[in-house]
């Protein structure tokens, strides 16, 4: 069995533990597929990024995708609750260009100010939106909005659609979407322009 194998059993064994006890939070029993971080990391228009966002990372999947296809002197700040999933990130990926932060979605400016920046060019979320606590999901979109830079680009992939409602009254309509079948279960990935 390959190195690269064998870790990617690991991430998924961690994943599916958390999925088991904290089903809200984590939300699916996989990590998202080779294919739908492939799209996702496409989809950001990462090439003209310096400041980037990351919510959700889990296991650190959608991270490595993302850090893939960054440029060299652009910086990834990935915020995760989730603290046994910050230490195998932290474990796992060595990256200058990465920090961690377990602050909560809900707070992306603080955790920004920490970071000194004032805004960030692209925010990604794998966050499950549909199942997190009731009022939730409308502060982490108005975190995300009030991060984001005016012409920054939002992306969200859900296996709902509720996020494109959410981010409705803030964002207006989405200006991409497409279905990422490669992926249990199949995905929704979803763009907005500030
Ligand atoms: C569906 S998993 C996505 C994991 C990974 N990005 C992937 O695609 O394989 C959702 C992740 O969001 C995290 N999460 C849930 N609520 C959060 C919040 N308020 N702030 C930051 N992360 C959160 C969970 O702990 C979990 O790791």
């Amino acid at each position: 069995m390959t190195k690269k194998v064998k870790n990617s059993l690991k991430d998924s064994a961690l994943f599916l533990k958390h999925a088991i006890t904290s089903p809200m939070q984590v939300a699916y029993f996989m990590p998202s597929s080779p294919w739908l971080i492939d799209q996702v990391a496409k989809c950001a228009h990462l090439s003209d990024a310096r400041h980037i966002m990351e919510l959700g990372p889990g296991t650190g999947g959608t991270t490595r995708g993302i850090l893939k296809y960054m440029q060299q002197d652009a910086e990834l700040i990935s915020v995760e609750i989730n603290q046994k999933f910050i230490d195998h990130i932290e474990k796992t990926i060595t990256d200058e260009r990465l920090s961690m932060s377990n602050k909560g979605a809900q707070n992306l400016v603080e955790i920004m100010t920490d970071h000194d920046w004032d805004s960030a060019d692209v925010i990604i979320s794998g966050i499950p939106f549909t199942t997190l606590p009731k009022g939730m999901d409308r502060a982490i979109m108005q975190s995300i909005h009030d991060a984001l830079k005016p012409g920054g680009i939002f992306l969200a992939y859900q296996f709902r659609d509720h996020v494109s409602k959410l981010a409705q009254p803030l964002f207006g309509e989405y200006t991409f979407k497409k279905v990422e079948f490669k992926n249990i279960p199949p995905m929704r990935i979803y763009t907005w322009q500030k």
